[in-house]
């Protein structure tokens, strides 16, 4: 049920889940951004917390945002709050009644749950919470199954599951206003879906990439290194149009070695189509094609709204681009003869990035973002290492740890202003004339070593291979 419009200073807490925790804040700006909302918490804002509490929205902007959020999973009006039961109860009774009273008319049905974060309660105490919010002026009746009206008082007991206390650390109540999208999680799940091959992208990710990069509906989405599609069919899910391209014959086929335990071979119908359709959204899919994203083969004009991928780190997937080493083989540029089987060459991971970059600051319309994963070795990782571009801003930057020595990074970037004319000579693909070749000689240096580092360890391997049952 909306609100009355005549309730003032409300203020929204936000339930969290606690994994990810480098991707919730960027989520939630951009999910709050989509809709011309600030994020603006509250003063005893802390990042790692489980519970946000949020100034300067209204019902309907936290609706929105929890229609899309992965990170999120609940979100209340916030009554009231404090360190203790007690310091909660003076809260509430200062809580201005006509923001109370429309939820708590006689006619009305509600309930009250109660929530503890790091602590399980026994069912007893729970009645015993309940029961002890007594002085608030609840006139509607109780229903368990299906209130008009759901409450909740919050118990946050700290984040150390080691060492937790007797009592909270912080309580909250609020009305419940609405769950978040974490079942997206379990029903697109890739070891249910169509068709998957070693690095399809765990499920939870890919809508929170499509977040991050504020794919909406009618967009039009690229991945370029677009494998078996996860992040089209997250894409799609927001009601975009999804397109992509990749080197792999077999993959954007469907045919070749199955990834699936018990099955030799990809049986018909296992493309990223039919992957679309499985989740009833297959009129947003335009279409895959193989293509070498280190050549240019679109329009040099702006294309899409967002740019959505996780490149090769070369581990369970070759970095490679068409090619050949020996510059004699290779056929003039203008020939498209049927015949013409590319042959292929060691795609550098620095060439990757900068070809991606480059090839985002010329396609994406200003404002949009580009989203990719970028693998790091830690002990050597520093900011600097981040490839940059004069057209893209960056945004946000976390990490998720796969193992004490390797990570990946998803960078955010958005398109601030078309590339200079200068840039544009640059050929997409060929390094000799990038702007940024000097400034990126570091960087250069680094996607070497890494190169070496990551194909001695296999944890890249384990996270990219939630797609493989075999
Ligand atoms: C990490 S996988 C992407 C997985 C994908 N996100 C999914 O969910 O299945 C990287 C993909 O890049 C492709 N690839 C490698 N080099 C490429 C190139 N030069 N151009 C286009 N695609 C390439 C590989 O074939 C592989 O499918």
């Amino acid at each position: 049920m909306a609100a009355p419009s005549s309730r003032t200073c409300l203020q929204y807490l936000l339930h969290l889940a606690q994994d990810n925790l480098d991707f919730r804040l960027p989520e939630i700006k951009a999910l709050l951004s989509l809709r011309g909302k600030p994020f603006h918490p509250a003063e005893s804002f802390k990042e790692q917390s489980p519970f946000w509490c949020l100034d300067g929205l209204s019902e309907e902007d936290v609706r929105t945002v929890m229609a899309r959020s992965v990170c999120a999973k609940s979100a209340f009006e916030l009554w009231g709050h404090g360190r203790t039961h007690s310091e909660l109860r003076t809260s509430l009774l200062k809580y201005p009644s006509e923001n109370m009273t429309p939820f708590m008319q006689r006619d009305s049905t509600y309930r009250i749950n109660v929530y503890t974060f790091n602590k399980t309660l026994e069912f007893a105490d729970r009645i015993k919470r309940i029961d002890a919010m007594e002085y608030l002026p609840f006139e509607g009746t109780v229903s368990l199954k299906s209130p008009q009206h759901i409450f909740c008082l919050l118990e946050d007991y700290g984040t150390d599951p080691n060492n937790i206390p007797e009592h909270p650390s912080y309580v909250y109540f609020g009305r419940w206003i609405a769950d978040g999208q974490r079942e997206l999680i379990r029903s697109h799940s890739v070891k249910n879906r169509h068709f998957i091959g070693n690095t399809s992208m765990d499920a939870g990710l890919s809508f929170i990439m499509a977040n991050h990069a504020k794919v909406k509906e009618n967009d039009l989405v690229f991945d370029p290194f677009v494998g078996t599609g996860s992040l089209l069919v997250a894409c799609s899910h927001f009601g975009a149009y999804v397109c992509g391209t990749d080197i792999d014959y077999n993959t954007i086929h469907g045919k070749g070695r199955s990834s699936r335990k018990n099955q030799k071979w990809r049986g018909p119908d296992e493309n990223i189509r039919a992957n679309l359709r499985q989740y009833g959204t297959q009129r947003s899919y335009l279409d895959v094609m193989v293509s070498d994203a280190s050549k240019p083969v679109w329009r040099d004009t702006v294309l899409f709204d967002a740019i959505i991928t996780d490149p090769p780190y070369g581990i369970r997937e070759s970095t490679r681009r068409t090619g050949s080493h020996k510059d004699i083989t290779k056929p003039p540029d203008d020939f498209c003869g049927e015949s013409h089987v590319p042959v292929s060459m060691a795609y550098h991971l620095s060439d990757i990035f900068t070809d991606l970059l480059n090839f985002s600051a010329h396609h994406l319309v200003k404002g949009g973002r580009l989203v990719y994963w970028l693998p790091v070795y830690r002990p050597e990782y520093c900011e600097e290492m981040i490839p940059l571009h004069p057209s893209l801003r960056m945004i946000s930057n976390c990490e998720q740890t796969l193992s004490s020595h390797t990570s990946r990074r998803l960078i955010t970037m958005e398109k601030i202003k078309e590339p200079e004319e200068s840039d544009a000579l640059a050929h997409l693909s060929d390094p000799r004339f990038s702007p940024y070749q000097g400034h990126n000689a570091f960087r250069e240096k680094y996607f070497s070593g890494l190169n070496k580092k990551l194909g001695k360890d296999d944890s890249m391997d384990k996270v990219n291979g939630e797609g493989q049952e075999g």
